[in-house]
Parts: C-alpha cells; sequence; structure tokens
C-alpha cells in the first residue's frame, strides 16, 4: 500500500505535533506557497495557537526541534509568525520515487470501493456531420473516462446518439418530397425492406440542412416534418426502416470521426433505445400525480424551496403526444439504471444545456427514476471562440466541421515538422512517415490545448499557439517525450543499462524532478475528484520543464561513474512511462521520433 507523498510526509509532521502535546491533526503539510523559501509547509502551529492559548511561533518550535531527526526533511524552520518550512530530503525524495517506480501505476492504488460509472458524452446527432461545438463534450469526456479508469473505477461511455427527434422526421420528410416513388413511403407495403440505404453519408449531409432550412420558412413543411416525426415514433414501418438506415449510415461515419479523434466509446446507444420504456415511465407518473396536463403537454413541476429563479416545468409528454429531448433523457435514466445499476452519471454538453439537466435531474428524482445512491452530475464545457473573442466560424462564417479542424491542424503540424527536418539539416522523413507524426502530434496539439484550459471556460482556438514546440502545449511535451526515447534508444544501441538504484539527487534540478514525480498520484486523484483533466496538463507540463532543466544541466550518456549513469537511466525511463501514462489520461499518445 503506497500512500501519496504529501500523507507521508504530512505522518511525520502530525507524529511530531502528537509527540509535543498537541493534535496530531494540526500536523497536515501543503505544499509551500513560496518556492523561493521552500517546497512544503505546514501552518498547522496557527491553527493551534488559540486552542491551545499559546504564541504559534513557540508551538512552531517545539514541532520543528522534534523533527530534526527526520529522516524525511533536510531542513525544517520555524520561521515567524508561525510557519514550518520544510525541506525534502533528496534520500528520502529518492527512495519514495524508487518504490512508485516499482508500482505498475505509478503509486496510484485501486479505491477501497470502485465505483461504477456511466460517462455520457460526445453528444452527436445522426445525420448531421460533427462540428466545433462536438469537440470538446468529445475531448473532455473521453479524458475524464479515462482518468476515472486510471483511478481505478469501472467506466462505461455511453455516445448517447441524438436519434430520435425532430431532425429525423426532417429527413424523412425531405426524401419522401424527393423520391415519393420509394417503397417506404407505401403504406400498404408489407414486405421486406430493402438492406441498402437509397442515399450516401454525402446524400444525407445535403438532405438534412436543406430539409430543415425548408421547416424555417415553410409551415405547411414544418407540420408534415412534426408529423413524420410523431408517426416514426409511433412505429410506422417504413419510416422505422427508412430511419434504421439513416443510423446506420450516419454511424458508420461517426465511428470514422470519432475514431481519427481518438475517441471511442462502450455503447452506442440512442435517444431511440429508450423509447420502449416511455409509455409505461409516463403512465406511472401520470398515476402518481407527478405529471400533470399544461396547455395539452404533460409537465412535471421540478421547482423546489428556496430556488433563487423561478424552474420552468419538465415537459415530459408534447401535446401531440410524442417525446423530446427531456422525455428521451429520463427514460435513458431510468434504463441505465436498470441495466447497468451505476453509482453515478456523468453528462458532458455545452453549458447552455445546464437547465436541460436541472431539470431532468430533479424530475427523475421527484418521480422515482434513480435511486436516491445514483449521483447525477452535470459538466458543462466553455465555448471555443475565435480569434475575435466570438465563436469560432470558417473563414466564410459558417459552423466548422470537426474532420476540417482535424485535417487543418494536421497540415500544420507537418509543416512544421518539414521546417523542423530542414533547420536541423535532416533527411527528409518519407511522406508516409511524416505523416503519421503529424497526425499524432496533431491531436495531441488540438486535445492539449483543449484540456489545459478549465472545462468550464471558453477559450480561444488558435492552431499557431497550439502547434508550437515551445511552451504550454502538447507538442511541447511530445518533444520532451521524443528527448527522452532518443537517450534511451542510444543507450539500448550501446548495450543498454540495468535499471538501478536512484542514487543521492543533486540539489536544484534533480531534487526538483523528483520532487514533481512524487506528486502523480495526488494529481490523478485531484484530476478525478475534481474532474478536472487541465490538472493532468498542469502536471505534465511542470513535469516536462523539470526534466528539461535536469536535462540541460546533466551529463547522462557520458556520465562516467556507471552508478551515477545507470540511476539516470532508471530516473528517465520512469519520467516517460509517468509522461506516457498522463497523455493517455489526456487521450493522446507520442510518436517515436519529432
Ligand atoms: N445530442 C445532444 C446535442 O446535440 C447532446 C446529448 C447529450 N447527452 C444527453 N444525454 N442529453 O445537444
Amino acid at each position: 500500500m503506497m500512500k501519496k507523498f504529501l500523507e507521508q510526509i504530512s505522518e511525520e509532521v502530525m507524529a511530531a505535533f502528537a509527540q509535543a502535546g498537541y493534535d496530531a491533526a494540526l500536523g497536515r503539510v501543503s505544499v509551500s506557497n513560496r518556492p523561493d523559501l521552500c517546497k512544503y509547509q505546514c501552518n498547522g502551529a496557527m491553527a493551534g495557537a488559540k486552542k491551545y492559548g499559546k504564541k504559534p511561533i513557540d508551538i512552531a518550535n517545539e514541532v520543528a526541534a522534534g523533527l530534526q531527526n527526520s529522516k524525511a526533511f533536510s531542513s525544517v524552520e520555524a520561521v515567524m509568525p508561525g510557519f514550518l518550512n520544510l525541506k525534502a530530503d533528496g534520500a528520502y525524495l529518492a527512495s519514495y520515487v524508487e518504490e512508485m517506480l516499482h508500482t505498475e501505476k505509478y503509486g496510484v492504488e485501486a479505491p477501497a470501493q470502485p465505483k461504477k460509472i456511466v460517462i455520457d458524452y460526445g453528444g452527436a446527432n445522426v445525420a448531421k456531420p460533427l462540428h466545433v461545438g462536438h469537440l470538446r463534450p468529445a475531448i473532455i469526456g473521453e479524458s475524464i473516462k479515462r482518468i476515472a479508469r486510471y483511478a481505478g473505477h469501472e467506466v462505461i461511455g455511453d455516445v448517447h446518439l441524438g436519434d430520435w427527434g425532430m431532425p429525423m422526421g426532417q429527413v424523412i420528410t425531405e426524401l419522401g418530397e424527393r423520391y415519393p416513388e420509394l417503397v417506404y413511403f407505401d403504406e400498404d407495403y408489407e414486405g421486406e425492406y430493402p438492406a441498402e440505404a437509397p442515399f450516401t453519408i454525402a446524400d444525407l449531409e445535403e438532405i438534412y440542412p436543406t430539409a430543415s432550412g425548408k421547416c424555417k420558412n415553410d409551415e405547411e413543411y414544418r407540420k408534415k416534418a412534426l408529423k413524420a416525426t410523431l408517426e416514426l415514433q409511433q412505429g410506422r414501418r417504413g419510416y422505422r426502416a427508412l430511419w434504421k438506415h439513416i443510423l446506420n449510415v450516419s454511424v458508420t461515419d461517426l465511428k470514422k470521426n470519432y475514431g481519427s479523434l481518438g475517441v471511442d466509446f462502450d455503447l452506442w446507444m440512442g435517444e431511440s433505445d429508450a423509447d420502449p420504456l416511455i409509455p409505461d415511465m409516463i403512465a406511472q407518473m401520470k398515476e402518481k400525480g407527478y405529471a400533470v396536463l399544461s396547455e395539452g403537454a404533460l409537465v412535471v413541476d421540478i421547482s423546489r424551496e428556496g430556488d433563487k429563479k423561478e424552474l420552468p416545468p419538465c415537459i415530459v409528454q408534447k401535446s401531440d403526444g410524442s417525446s423530446n429531448y427531456e422525455t428521451t433523457d429520463l427514460a435513458t435514466i431510468q434504463w441505465r439504471e436498470r441495466e447497468l445499476k451505476p453509482d453515478h452519471i456523468i453528462y458532458i454538453t455545452d453549458k447552455r444545456q445546464e437547465l436541460h439537466f436541472t431539470q431532468v435531474f430533479r424530475c427523475a428524482r421527484k418521480c422515482g427514476l434513480v435511486r436516491e445512491s445514483t449521483e447525477l452530475e452535470f459538466l458543462g464545457n466553455g465555448t471555443i471562440n475565435g480569434p475575435d473573442g466570438g465563436p469560432f466560424k470558417t473563414r466564410d462564417g459558417g459552423v466548422p466541421r470537426l474532420e476540417f479542424m482535424v485535417k487543418e491542424i494536421e497540415d500544420h503540424m507537418l509543416k512544421r515538422l518539414r521546417e523542423n527536418e530542414k533547420s536541423r539539416g535532416e533527411e527528409p522523413q518519407p511522406e508516409e512517415t511524416a505523416r503519421q507524426t503529424a497526425r499524432i502530434t496533431a491531436l495531441a496539439a488540438l486535445k492539449y490545448g483543449d484540456l489545459s484550459n478549465q472545462l468550464s471556460k471558453d477559450y480561444i482556438y488558435d492552431v499557431e499557439r497550439f502547434t508550437a514546440s515551445e511552451g504550454d502545449t502538447g507538442p511541447y511535451l511530445l518533444y520532451t517525450m521524443a528527448r527522452i526515447k532518443s537517450i534511451l534508444r542510444k543507450d539500448a544501441e550501446a548495450g543498454g543499462t540495468k535499471d538501478a538504484a536512484l542514487g543521492l539527487p543533486e540539489e536544484g534540478a534533480h531534487k526538483a524532478l523528483l520532487r514533481s514525480i512524487t506528486s502523480f498520484s495526488q494529481m490523478v486523484e485531484s484530476a478525478y475528484q475534481e474532474r478536472a483533466p487541465h490538472k493532468v496538463c498542469a502536471f505534465l507540463y511542470q513535469l516536462a520543464n523539470d526534466f528539461n532543466s535536469f536535462y540541460h544541466g546533466t551529463k547522462i550518456l557520458t556520465e562516467p561513474d556507471e552508478a551515477k549513469k545507470a540511476g539516470y537511466i532508471t530516473l528517465l525511463r520512469g519520467v516517460l512511462g509517468i509522461m506516457e501514462d498522463s497523455i493517455a489520461m489526456l487521450g493522446f499518445e507520442a510518436p517515436e521520433r519529432m
């Protein structure tokens, strides 16, 4: 059982507090907010002063005296008005890091009670191509899923396709206008429907916007589309068959696009999968008196005492009897509850959907669709903005498609890669290899550019900045990793060094690197608890900086002392391994060379 580093050094200080006759809990150590003075600190003497009626500095002095022989610290100082400034001992740090390197996940241990978590993310809608608005929910959800898994939980990712609403009716209507002779529209037809879809993905991508445009301008058309939606939901055979085609064609394309983003789902379920549960759910809601008629629609009052703003009731069935976004989300909660029994369901979408989720969660609780213990959590992501601060648009003002954004950033990385080869005077890599590297690094640039921001904040999409090889970027991390890989390759070519004791770290960069490493398990825990991929990013950036400072000041392969060199090589393998696990939590990987 490996403790977190801060916990482990806290125990030392807590024991010293207890030894001096004070409450041990005062001995909690934190990372110092004055790194110029010391790297760790304890403020317990300040907190204890009142309780014990003593001056803080007196308590601090007593505790410091008790810690003089501690192996954990090379220096313990009581400073006015009563802080304890702590410096970790080099040998102690090295032995902690060594222990980490001998565990499977660098000190991250399985929780006593792993949770079963469903993550609902991605937000894709059938018949519509993925666009800029889908980038964040996909990237963030994928990362949170991976972080939670690394932290030891069981996680099921579900794309929850938008496949049951008005857009389906719109596409069916437009197909009916164009090809009324298709057998799907013949209500008397009783035979089998063709296995092959009567349209391609390219057709769909043109048909849907056309239909949705017509709905806005033509009331007759809109009514038709509404009717088609209702008929589809009520089970009209030909429409169901057509809808299956729409679903298949679309999902094939979505899988390809999510795949190239390194995003994959365990479940490809959709709103439609909740459909069979809807009639019973609605009947129950009515029977128990939760759902009442209001202007023809069925609504559930979800307001609560103490609400600062009045929340509109949750519409669970529209007046024409069709279901809406709320209905399918509610029935999906019921499905998940029955089939998966999760401890927790996390939803990730644009923060503008917050009201929807507040309504759905409250309604689900009120109507008893989930156990009390099932946590429902909404994570609303911020918007991706353009350089002018407004929503990010294409040059002609349209909504940028995800495929093209990925392609653009790949092309950019390829250009950079070629420039770097030239400036280093290297032989150009073959086109295919270079493309492959550009693809991997582009994904890192894109994902890191996104995830390094707090997820609820907006950020500006800036390809130049994301792809830069210096600074807080994905490519910078990958360069650092490529540097380590190159050293390890050279070492292997020269016969290979066996793992060895890390040895006593030198003061400065070497020790700083060890300190960074020790915070790994703590970081994973906070990133999981706080749903904060940006913490993984901050950890990586610090680690890469610390590694590079160490590298610039240290002879590694040319170190004449064999034991020392072996310690360095072992450390490098550890840094690389930790970086690899960390970037995997962000959802990207590193190329062999850059
Ligand atoms: N398809 C939805 C949209 O485009 C997002 C789905 C989010 N998940 C959910 N369970 N509602 O807005």
